[in-house]
């Protein structure tokens, strides 16, 4: 049984891929803040473990405790991550120093992993061309336009420059799936009879359902490809007409078209962004989420990560907004 430790364990995707990690039969390892809500870690098979990403000393502390139990993870999978902040710095703070502690207190304490795997973003990256709409390509330059892809792009280049332990980065595109909340937003617009479009209604866009997702990198371990950074999407690219379309028909929902201008999303943003700041609350719309929201070409080629990893998603969109709503109802969110 290979060990595994899974950090941001609790999280949306961080639950998906301990429940997978326990499907493919690993010793799972949670790992988790002092604060952090355990609801959906309720396996008697996990080992939860608390950590503070913030201090390298007890990190190393944990290690060397733990070293007189376990030998070492086998892999490590870095999944925990901010995608919205109170204030800018604190995406460098997390995405970035907080794995530098994480796998330097591993590598001092003698207890680094066969392979360490970090959870990016597609935003590291950054949107393609909008000119001409073609899938963002691995061999494209990262052009991040967000705080947050810029701390993603800044940890996978520490990353890919350390010479302690074989590596892989993924950045998947925006995950969807049970627990996850920007859709449901979506689902509940529409269940109001609301299409709301802020960009154009032809917006590319890409997806991955989580399951998926958890299966690729759980999987991904026992690959024999390290040291190189992969996209993750279900292969397919959608408009946002597309995904308003395929959401009322599972919703079996008629909806008004609503057109919010560019500009006054704009301004909205960054009024939420700062009412938001001055209550120390994160807003789920903000400058960040504006630039993301409002870039016409999200699409990405994943067929690499494909070929690399043998692997074939078994959910496109309809299926998996298809299975995303009877949870949200079967759990009265919708
Ligand atoms: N959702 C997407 O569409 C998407 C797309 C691409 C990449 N990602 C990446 O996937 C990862 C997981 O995201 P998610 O969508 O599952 O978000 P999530 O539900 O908010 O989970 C984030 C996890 O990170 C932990 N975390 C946050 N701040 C931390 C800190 N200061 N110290 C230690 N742990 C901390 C959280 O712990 P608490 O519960 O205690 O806060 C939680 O377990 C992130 O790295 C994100 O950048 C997400």
């Amino acid at each position: 049984m290979s060990k595994i430790l899974i950090t941001g364990a609790n999280g949306f995707i961080g639950s998906f891929l301990v429940e997978e990690a326990l499907l493919q039969k690993h010793d799972v390892y949670a790992g988790v803040r002092k604060t952090s809500n355990l609801n959906h870690l309720n396996s008697s098979e996990i080992q939860v473990l608390p950590l503070d990403l913030s201090d390298p000393t007890s990190l190393r502390q944990k290690w060397t405790e733990l070293k007189s139990v376990i030998a070492r993870f086998d892999y490590v999978i870095h999944n925990a991550g901010v995608t919205q902040v109170v204030n800018p710095d604190d995406f460098d703070r997390v995405n970035n120093r907080y794995t530098q502690n994480l796998l330097q207190s591993l590598v001092d304490a003698d207890f680094a992993p066969q392979k360490f795997i970090l959870m990016s973003s597609l935003a590291a990256m950054g949107p393609g061309n909008e000119e001409n709409l073609a899938p963002i390509e691995p061999i494209d330059t990262p052009k991040p336009i967000t705080n947050y892809g810029r701390s993603k792009l800044k940890v996978e280049q520490y990353l890919s420059t350390q010479q302690y332990v074989p590596y892989l980065i993924f950045r998947p595109t925006a995950v969807y799936g049970p627990r996850e909340k920007d859709f449901l937003s979506l689902f509940k617009a529409i269940n109001r009879h609301i299409a709301p479009y802020i960009s154009s209604p032809n917006q590319r866009l890409s997806f991955i359902y989580v399951k998926d997702l958890a299966r690729l990198l759980i999987t991904s371990t026992i690959s024999s490809e390290s040291n190189k950074a992969f996209f993750v999407s279900d292969g397919y690219t959608y408009t946002c007409k597309q995904l308003v379309d395929i959401s009322k028909k599972t919703l079996d929902k008629w909806t008004m078209p609503i057109v919010i201008p560019k500009p006054i999303v704009k301004v909205l943003a960054l009024l939420l962004e700062k009412i938001a700041q001055a209550r120390h609350q994160t807003s789920v719309l903000n400058s960040d989420k504006y630039k993301e929201l409002s870039s016409l070409n999200w699409s990405c080629n994943s067929k690499e990560t494909e070929k690399a990893f043998n692997f074939a998603p078994k959910y496109n969109l309809e299926n998996g907004i298809k299975e995303s709503i009877q949870w949200y109802k079967k759990n009265n969110c919708l």
